[in-house]
């Protein structure tokens, strides 16, 4: 395998196993305080620890299993982890004085960690406590102004501690210095996506064997990589798309035309009644949710059963949601995603999970192997509840076709103006306002629909994109022209926090 990395609760966590995965090195996360067992078993070429918020003398602090630093493993601290190293082995930690925070110069650089990085080299440093004396026999490997041991290395190199972050964008040779640190552990860089994709073949065959799979195919690229997936593994495998007419423009059509040369046996679920009616009446956002939640579970249930039963299901779960759900170490953002838990156990289905260690951009990676239509891979995420979270309110027929059609006058000026792949998300919401205005010489009421586009890396955080004054002009004339329903057109220029993405 690659690299463990022992989270002790720093942010930067995920940050470090992008690093390495885009290094080539594959790598997992496990709690600080895994035991030597859990972390042996993932038979890893190196170990990484983060940084974390504890003081390494606090008596609660996180410490690794003990066995991992007589394992003779090569071990990579990053600041918190870096003192983990220095007070295992005989050094000295001292609780800061103050926080260094921002950009650092490096300097006295030395040894094979900082191979081809040039002096002085900046770094991002954010800790209060330091190592005020190196273990005894190891060697201080750089030096920043406000701190005389930057960086540490045992006499052989296989331990080694950094106190800045080398995986944040703001250490610009961290990258470097982290491809430095694999090589001389001699960690594998084996992790592409060609070799990604014969893991999983492999995994999928053996785990399916003869039985069946069913995979909801909506649109987004998860599901229909999966679905792909299955179909190249030659696994028998029911891709349902389920069309809760909560879809945009066009979605159905997409996903087949993508599909079904392919070679996906895709079956599209005809439910669009059923779920209009399920949501009468309803204006609470996460009833709206829970809702549509439902009516999938049943819809699939039966699908299933006129199947004569089907034992697995493949669902799209990627890594940060198993992370995420399994509430990261030492960290207060426990979210239970949708993915992962409660679903399948209601419907009596074995979960497969083919992409539980795969990020985003994997799998975006995986597609195209896979050869999903641009349209689909590069597509913006959409939400699983659709269109009824964008329409404020009640969900109706009507509002549907009005917002449907408002959004695709949208979508296709954004990429016909060369600024669709530039955006993280796009879209349109209809508020079920009827705001006055006047069309020939008559007063006129109409709905009004906000646009909003915002850019973002993972949709945690978000910033509205600037569009320029004439391009929403072009885009409010045209929708006002083409869409009679609506009456007036807004900009949304609120950033995430304080505001959602989604308007619901
Ligand atoms: P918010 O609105 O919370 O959205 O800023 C963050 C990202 O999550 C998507 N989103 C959802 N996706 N089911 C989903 O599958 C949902 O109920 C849901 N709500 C929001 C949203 O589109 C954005 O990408």
């Amino acid at each position: 395998m690659g690299v463990v990395v022992l989270d002790f609760g720093s942010q930067y966590t995920q940050l470090i196993l992008r690093r390495l995965r885009e290094l080539g090195a594959f790598s997992v996360i496990l709690p600080g305080n895994a035991s030597w067992e859990d972390i042996r078993a993932k038979e890893p070429h190196a170990v990484v620890l983060s940084g974390g918020p504890a003081s390494v003398g606090a008596p609660a602090a996180p410490r690794p299993d003990p066995r991992l630093f007589s394992s003779g493993l090569p071990i990579l601290g990053i600041c918190y982890g870096m003192q983990l190293l220095a007070s295992e082995f005989g050094g000295s930690v001292r609780e800061g004085t103050r926080r260094e925070y921002g950009r650092a110069m490096l300097t006295r650089c030395q040894g094979p960690l900082f191979q081809g990085l040039s002096e002085p080299l900046a770094v991002w440093m954010s800790h209060s406590d330091v190592v005020a004396q190196p273990p005894p026999g190891w060697q201080v490997i750089a030096t920043s102004e406000e701190n005389p041991i930057a960086a540490i290395a045992s006499p052989d190199h296989r331990l080694l501690g950094v106190q800045f972050h080398p995986e944040v964008s703001h250490t610009p040779s961290g990258k470097q210095l982290l491809a430095n640190f694999l090589s001389l552990a001699g960690v594998p860089r084996d992790w592409t996506p060609e070799n990604i994709l014969t893991r999983l073949l492999a995994w999928v065959r053996e785990r399916v064997g003869a039985e069946r799979v069913l995979v909801g195919a909506s649109g987004g690229v998860d599901s229909c990589t999966l679905a792909l997936l299955l179909a190249r593994a030659g696994v028998r495998h029911l891709a349902a798309f389920v069309d809760h007419g909560l879809l945009r423009a066009g979605e159905r059509e997409e996903v087949q035309r993508a599909l079904l040369p392919l070679g996906v046996n895709l079956r599209v679920v005809e439910a669009r009644a059923r779920f209009l009616s399920a949501l009468q009446g309803v204006v609470d956002p996460e009833e709206k949710r829970r809702r549509i939640g439902h009516t999938f579970v049943e819809v699939f249930q039966e699908v299933a059963q006129g199947e004569g039963g089907i034992r697995f299901l493949a669902q799209g779960t990627l890594y940060p949601d198993v992370i995420e759900s399994a509430g990261g170490h030492g960290a207060a953002k426990i979210k239970s995603h949708h993915n992962v838990g409660g679903l399948p156990a209601r419907l009596g289905f074995e979960l497969l999970e083919p992409f539980r260690d795969l990020f985003k951009d994997e799998v975006r990676q995986l597609a195209q192997l896979l050869g999903l239509p641009e349209e689909i891979r590069l597509r913006h995420p959409f939400p699983g509840p659709g269109l009824a979270v964008r329409i404020l309110g009640e969900v109706t027929e009507e509002r549907l076709r009005v917002l449907r059609q408002a959004d695709a006058i949208f979508i296709h000026a954004l990429r016909e103006a060369g600024l669709y792949q530039e955006i993280w998300q796009a879209f349109c919401v209809l508020l079920p306002l009827k705001a006055v205005g006047v069309m020939g010489d008559q007063r006129h009421y109409g709905y009004v629909v906000a646009l909003r586009a915002v850019t973002s890396s993972d949709g945690m955080t978000a910033d509205w994109v600037r569009l320029p004054g004439e391009f929403l002009d072009e885009v409010a004339r045209r929708i006002t022209r083409r869409v009679p329903e609506v009456g007036r057109v807004v900009y949304d220029v609120t950033s995430k926090p304080p505001a959602t993405i989604e308007w619901e």
